[in-house]
């Protein structure tokens, strides 16, 4: 009987062994990741969270999800040219309908990137990455269209 409870002391040992230190890596992977994306959440909330709201799940009807959107997942370009040049006219966001107006969001190539970024890292759409060096050409293609 004795060795039984000690056995059983040893496992509930070993347990929140185990659980302590995944606790303490996903806190860490967590940290890292605000780190990461500091300039990306300080932006977003200025400039995105007041329609989108800060989780990203927007206002149905009124302002589209962020929040595993199929729109964002789509297309990658197409999500950078809605931030520098905004987007109206009638959508459809995970099944929903839109059609609104959203105006070209203010930033430099970087801040535009870091939006976008963490946009979809935080958000679940995928592992889209953007440098802003693509946030540049793309700003470039439209100067040009439009002085043309
Ligand atoms: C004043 C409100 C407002 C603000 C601020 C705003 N948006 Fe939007 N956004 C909208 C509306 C409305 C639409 C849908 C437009 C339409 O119906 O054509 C939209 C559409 C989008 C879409 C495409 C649809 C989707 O949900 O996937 C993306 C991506 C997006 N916004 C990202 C952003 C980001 C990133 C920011 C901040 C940098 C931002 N928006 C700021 C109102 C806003």
């Amino acid at each position: 009987m004795k060795k039984l409870a000690s056995i059983a002391l040893l496992m509930l040992a070993f347990a929140s062994l185990t659980y302590v230190v995944s606790r303490g890596i996903s806190s860490y992977q967590k940290k890292e990741n605000l780190q990461k994306h500091a300039s990306g959440i300080v932006l977003y909330e200025q400039r995105c969270a007041t329609c989108h709201q800060s989780n990203g799940e927007g206002i149905s009807g009124l302002y589209p999800p962020l929040q595993s959107s199929d729109y964002v997942v789509e297309n990658k370009h197409r999500i950078i040219n809605v931030l520098l040049q905004g987007l109206s006219g009638e959508i459809i966001v995970n099944g929903v309908r839109y059609n609104g107006v959203m105006h070209p969001v203010p930033g430099t190539d970087q801040e535009i990137a870091d939006i976008l970024n963490y946009i979809s890292s935080e958000f679940g759409n995928g592992e889209m990455t953007f440098a802003k060096e693509e946030i540049a050409v793309l700003r470039e293609l439209h100067s040009n269209h439009s002085s043309n």
